[in-house]
């Protein structure tokens, strides 16, 4: 990786500097994040941002960028307003990661500039000596190809296989792998772009699109509601658009649009049962980007434009609950945002939340019950398996790496939380709370502590005879879950536990099982919940009666796929090499390299299938995947 290549890059920006007559470049150090020479926790202190925002803070970004797929180079301007907090201030302090600074200017002159060493999570911090009053700094810089937060496909790697593709992905902390700028999410900032890119490609952003636009390779964009930086995002290829609805649309590539449109159709009935409950809709459209399979995530909340894994169109819309969360982002998390990664509950849990809500008003209470049964069962894998301070929802995040620390506790427990809260006060009451949450908080990051603060004042308050401080703060400061917490359960998975006995026990042939007409949930409950004890010939007789190895939907693959693993079923190990090589999306794939790393033979598939493909995986999925397979 060019780390070092890039600070004798920067000597290099610092010598141009101090040619151009500019004072002296500044010692290079690696700061501390703020405030952090404290030892005890502080809510709201970011500890993975070197910025400033206190004293000084970027309120607006102008962005101008080409798109080189040759070096795999993001390159160009990014132009800074800021805000002066502290008036003796003049040092502006950003994130960046492996990014090559050539030159800082005010007002046309080169400043001084001075490029940290690089921390090993949060990447280097770049100070800017800003002259006196001045509130406007242009950045020119080149990414790395490398860059954590973008990854450049090779047109082998897109599903029209003819032309390249590139797509960011900024949360955590990867916006400063390809934006100098104050990479905390308690800062919020409008922005506007022109995105250079080969004129046969479209550039989409999380901003307002025109789908309309010339393709002429020159594309402008403009984002007037302030978002935090891990939402900012683009994407290019061959994108084609197709319309949903009013509001709603979707861009993929051509020969995946159709599919898309059709599987995602209720979009727009989301977007209004959501705005009918929880309050407007505030970003204008809504629309969906089909992304290539290497997507490391299952979607991702970018304003306007939610990023989406293709691994989802399963053609019977049952994995669609993906399209209810990234939309309620809009509210809990876009609108309302976490103030720092360890509040990030506030965004996951309440949008988890928010998704069984959407699901129950499309789709039905049978729907929402088989998806919180399968999110309860899940959460409760997860509290086996981590260790006890990673099971606390406001989570201790000094010193790691927000990549690493990610379960279904932020989700799972934090939707539980809120569950216990509706069932207490009843929803009527919980449903004004919430509308009312995001109509106070709505374009502010906030913590933890606050959104408690809000619940003492509000809900609390309403209703004290029901509800308890010391209760509120088991859910949000204790490991595991609290006893009396709701109870999941689902009228359509007691008949499959039943034939699961059945079968079990002997009692019934695998082929006799009346399972033609369950549904993608009933399947998975199924198959998830096998016991240890189940052998070779078992596996074989399901596989012979319902051609498992070769379902198409990839949930219920995955779920198949890792009993393969545990019970070493051979038959299955070609569809598992297929699986692990097309598919980069961490959560399908990371529990299949685990489970694998345990044993010896299994190691040796888990090697090979990861270098074939790893020169297709996304950054995000390499790291995470590599230390099952050394
Ligand atoms: N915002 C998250 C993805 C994320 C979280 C990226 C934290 C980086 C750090 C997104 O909304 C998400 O939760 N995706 C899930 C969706 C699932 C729970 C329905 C995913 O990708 O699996
Ligand atoms: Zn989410």
């Amino acid at each position: 990786m060019g780390i070092k290549s890039l600070s004798a890059l920067s000597l290099m920006a610092m010598l141009i500097t101090a040619c151009s007559k500019a004072p002296e470049p500044m010692p290079v150090s690696t700061p501390e994040p703020t405030e952090s020479k404290s030892d005890t926790l502080q809510g709201g202190t970011d500890y993975h941002s070197f910025a400033n925002p206190d004293e000084i803070r970027v309120k607006h970004l102008n962005l101008d960028l080409t798109v080189d797929f040759a070096e795999h180079v993001l390159s160009g301007i990014a132009t800074l307003d800021v805000e002066r907090i502290k008036k003796d201030v003049d040092t502006l302090v950003l994130d960046t990661r492996d990014l090559a600074i050539e030159n800082v200017q005010v007002d046309g002159q080169a400043v001084p500039f001075a490029l940290a060493e690089s921390d090993t999570h949060l990447g280097s911090a770049l100070r800017i000596e800003l002259p006196a009053g001045a509130n406007r700094v242009s950045i020119t810089y080149k990414t790395s190809p490398e860059a954590s937060g973008v990854q450049w496909l090779t047109p082998a790697q897109t599903a029209g296989k003819a032309h390249p593709f590139l797509f960011t992905q900024a949360q955590a902390i990867h916006a400063r792998s390809f934006i100098p700028l104050q990479d905390s999410p308690q800062v919020r900032i409008t922005y506007e772009a022109t995105i250079r890119t080969p004129k046969e490609l479209l550039a989409v952003m999380s901003a307002a699109n025109d789908p309309d636009t010339e393709r002429d390779g020159v594309y402008e964009f403009n984002m007037p509601q302030p978002i935090p930086s891990y939402l900012i995002a683009l994407a290019v290829g061959d994108l084609a658009f197709k319309s949903m609805g009013e509001r709603t649309g979707v861009y993929a590539e051509p020969s995946m649009l159709d599919a898309a449109a059709k599987e995602f159709e209720d979009t727009q009935a989301m977007l209004e049962v959501t705005e009918k409950k929880f309050g407007d809709y505030r970003w204008d459209r809504y629309d969906l980007l089909i992304l290539p399979p290497s997507f490391p995530f299952g979607g991702m909340e970018n304003p306007r434009l939610s990023f989406i894994t293709p691994t989802v169109i399963a053609g019977d819309k049952s994995l669609v609950s993906l399209i209810a969360h990234e939309l309620a982002h809009s509210w809990s998390g876009n609108t309302v945002t976490n103030a720092t990664w360890r509040d990030l509950w506030l965004n996951e849990g309440f949008t988890t939340y928010l998704t069984y809500r959407i699901m129950e008003m499309v789709y039905g209470e049978k729907r929402e019950q088989m998806e919180f049964v399968l999110g309860r069962q899940s959460l409760q894998d997860n509290i086996d398996s981590l260790p006890e301070q990673d099971e606390i929802l406001a989570i201790d995040m000094r010193g790691r790496d927000p990549d690493e620390v990610f379960s279904d506790i932020p989700y799972e427990k934090g939707a539980l939380f809120l569950r216990e809260l509706e069932q207490k006060v009843g929803r009527e009451a919980f449903d004004q709370f919430l509308m009312n949450y995001f109509e106070h908080f709505a374009f502010q990051s906030i913590t933890t502590d606050e959104f408690v603060a809000y619940l003492n004042e509000t809900l609390l308050k309403e209703h004290a005879d029901k509800l308890s401080k010391e209760r509120i703060h088991e859910w949000i400061f204790s490991p595991g879950i609290p006893s009396a917490a709701p109870e999941a359960q689902s009228d359509a998975f007691t008949l499959v536990d039943a034939a699961r006995e059945q079968w079990l026990s002997g009692q019934l042939a695998a082929e006799n099982i009346a399972a033609a007409d369950w549904n993608t949930h009933q399947w998975l409950y199924f198959l998830n919940n096998m016991p240890e004890s189940l052998n070779i010939e078992q596996m074989m007789e399901l596989d012979r009666a319902f051609s498992l190895t070769n379902v198409g939907n990839n949930e219920i693959a995955h779920s198949w796929l890792m009993l393969a693993v545990k019970h070493w079923y051979e038959p299955a190990f070609d569809r598992l090499h297929r699986y692990l090589v097309s598919i980069g999306r961490n959560k399908l794939v990371k529990p299949l390299y685990r489970a694998l790393s345990e044993t010896e033979a299994g190691k040796a598939m888990a090697k090979k299938a990861f270098e074939e493909a790893k020169p297709g995986y996304h950054p995000l999925t390499v790291k995470a995947n590599e230390g099952f397979v050394q």
